[in-house]
């Protein structure tokens, strides 16, 4: 079966996909599958070969032209973070050529992927979220409603967005405008949300032999103020699987990863991040293209699950394939 990895993307998340999407290559059972490497860039959408020659997709059917044959696949493997591979867009096209993608559906995916819905649609199943206030760009920014409807500190987030892109925390007011600043530079909507003080932990679920299953938590230390960029990549935190919370807090929080995930009617990879007060968790978002390399969280949570990251990619494209 011919399997095209798409990964890359129009983020600044690209980086990050193209190490996931090189992980899935790797792993992906050679003698079961065929894996072609897929770059999509807003300049580019690409098959990358062995030798790094870029032939380019033909995007009427998704196809390439190899030494004057064509290549058709049999499903995509979606190794794409933040846009176009984990809002909807991707998940839409794919659908509509009748080609099989790994992952969440068109809607799913685009409600995930802002935050604001997301956390508004979740609000009525007792879902309980920080206090937010919502900004588009060109509104008017009132400082003092800011403060009062969130409190400090308070975080500053673009509101479609990964990887903690465009995200400050802050401490006092006149850091407002320049938090607000920072993260139009990502998005044109922000989510402003107060300050969670507790535990953070990091919950997996998936759809494994067509079975929802929630993966083993992941408790979230960071280094830094929080659990930014630098903390979430270049090593300035510990992710420590299963978390040290009591067993408790661990059914409670697998039942509301898993709550979020049936309610959506979500498939394919999920992982959604929690902060704990007064032991409840407090859900912050939900993403449906988590890292996928070898020391990321969903990865090694499967690992500790008893799954090899070879199955769960494998199991990925399958529960597509049916
Ligand atoms: N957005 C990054 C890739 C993650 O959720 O792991
Ligand atoms: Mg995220």
């Amino acid at each position: 079966k011919n399997i095209a990895i798409i990964m890359g993307g129009y983020s600044s998340e690209y980086e990050i996909s193209l190490q996931s999407g090189s992980v899935v290559y790797k792993y992906l059972n050679k003698e079961k599958y065929t894996p072609f490497k897929i770059h999509i860039f807003k300049n580019k959408w690409v098959y990358v070969d062995d030798n790094e020659n870029e032939i380019p997709i033909d995007r009427n059917d998704f196809s390439i032209v190899v030494d004057k044959k064509r290549i058709t696949f049999d499903c995509v493997f979606n190794a794409i973070h933040g846009t176009p591979g984990e809002d909807g867009y991707m998940q839409a096209y794919f659908a509509l050529l009748g080609i099989p993608l790994t992952g969440c559906g068109f809607y799913q995916s685009a409600l995930t992927f802002n935050k604001r819905d997301l956390l508004s649609v979740l609000k009525p199943y007792g879902i309980k979220t920080a206090k937010s206030y919502f900004l588009n760009k060109g509104d008017v920014i009132n400082e003092e409603e800011i403060i009062k409807t969130v409190g400090l500190p308070c975080f500053v987030k673009a509101n479609r967005a990964g990887s903690s892109f465009g995200i400050s925390k802050v401490n006092a007011k006149e850091q407002l405008i320049p938090a607000i600043d920072t993260a139009y530079k990502e998005d044109d909507e922000i989510i402003i949300e107060s300050f969670l003080d507790g535990t953070e932990v990091s919950v997996g679920v998936i759809s494994y032999k067509g079975e929802t299953t929630v993966l083993p938590v992941t408790e979230i230390v960071s280094e830094n103020d929080f659990f930014d960029y630098e903390a979430k990549y270049l090593g300035k935190s510990q992710e420590i699987t299963p978390a040290r919370i009591s067993s408790e807090m661990e059914k409670k929080v697998s039942s509301v990863a898993k709550k979020v995930y049936e309610v959506l009617r979500m498939t394919g990879f999920s992982r959604s991040e929690y902060i704990f007060v007064n032991g409840e968790p407090h859900l912050l978002e939900v993403n449906t293209t988590p890292g996928l390399t070898e020391a990321s969280i969903l990865p090694q949570q499967a690992q500790h699950a008893g799954i090899t990251l070879s199955e769960l990619f494998e199991n990925a494209i399958e529960e597509v394939m049916v």
